[in-house]
């Protein structure tokens, strides 16, 4: 593996190669000492043309815990402001001494360009690209539902676990790069939301409902992933009222109660709350969203091992 720029990089095999990885990096993530010496005399750059909270940090303290240099860009205070391109920007930060770029940007490929010409040499990370794709995501939460569904993970892949997508679909990186990893590991994905927020090729799959009490009762999912409503990336009016679509496509305390006792509720954060899920759902045993942002250092360590230590298969 040269760059992770979108799920599809991943086989099976490669992709459980990584998450037994991202355990053995837990492990270490749970000791006193949270450090290797693996990665030391590298140099990570968190290049984020887009806010972060969770994927920015969780890359630093990544890198820093493999014991690499960290250096963390955002586009908001830098040269980009005064009309530097991402080749310069990149090319700038490369100079420097980059031997890995994890690249956030709201351009869909923006991570694909980066890594197919001859701009820069060091190894591409996609941390979200626009509505693409959000690679890490997927896998951290591959690995929350491995964790929660099977009580042996290591080695496991995620056949006869059912995950039901819910929300806006058309603006999902993370649905995107789930669905990709998700079906490579075994699982039946199912998805949910409104027509308008369902891309045709996602209808045309034959999994995908349009209401979330029908969809909870035909699938009976063993994981429920909530999507954040990206109003941000939305030019159009694609429900009628944010209550409306807490309505019918929200989780709440109702629907709750209809899933079953063990099944995981994920959302990648940030939540909003009161519109895809309440705060009975966010907040309930049920709820792994801050197991994801704990995996998500774990499995962040794993992909920049595999990148630069020269293992990757
Ligand atoms: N899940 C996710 O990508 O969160 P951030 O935007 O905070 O990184």
């Amino acid at each position: 593996m040269r760059h992770l720029l979108s799920a599809a990089d991943l086989d099976k095999d490669q992709a459980i190669k990584l998450l037994d990885l991202a355990e053995d990096m837990s492990d270490v993530n749970d000791r006193e000492i949270k450090k290797l010496p693996t990665l030391r005399g590298k140099t990570v750059v968190n290049l984020f043309f887009e806010d972060s909270t969770r994927t920015r940090i969780s890359f630093e303290l990544a890198a820093k815990r493999l014991s690499a240099d960290v250096i963390n860009f955002a586009a908001k205070g830098s040269s980009v402001s005064k009309g530097e391109s991402l080749k310069d920007t990149a090319q700038t930060l490369e100079a420097m001494g980059a031997d890995v770029i994890v690249l956030r940007h709201s351009s869909s490929g923006s991570a694909h360009r980066l890594a197919h010409t001859d701009w820069v040499g060091s190894a591409i990370v996609n941390a979200g690209d626009g509505s693409h794709e959000h690679p890490t995501q997927a896998l951290l939460d591959a690995m929350t539902i491995r964790q929660g569904a099977i009580k042996h993970p290591r080695g496991k892949d995620l056949t006869g676990i059912k995950v039901l997508i819910v929300g806006d679909l058309s603006h999902s990186r993370v649905a995107r790069s789930n669905l990709i990893l998700l079906t490579t590991l075994g699982a039946e994905v199912h998805v949910c939301g409104p027509a308008t927020l369902a891309p045709a090729s996602l209808v045309s799959s034959g999994r995908v409902h349009f209401l979330l009490d029908d969809a909870i009762k035909l699938v009976n999912p063993d994981v429920v992933m909530m999507l954040r409503v990206q109003q941000e990336r939305m030019s159009d009016s694609f429900f009628p009222t944010e209550r409306e679509y807490a309505r019918i496509w929200g989780l709440n305390k109702s629907r709750l109660a209809r899933i079953g006792e063990n099944t995981q509720i994920l959302h990648p954060g940030p939540m909003n709350r009161g519109l895809e899920i309440d705060a009975a759902s966010a907040d309930s045993k049920n709820s792994m969203v801050l197991n994801q942002v704990r995996n998500g250092v774990a499995v962040r360590m794993a992909v920049l091992l595999t990148l630069l230590s020269g293992e990757a298969s």
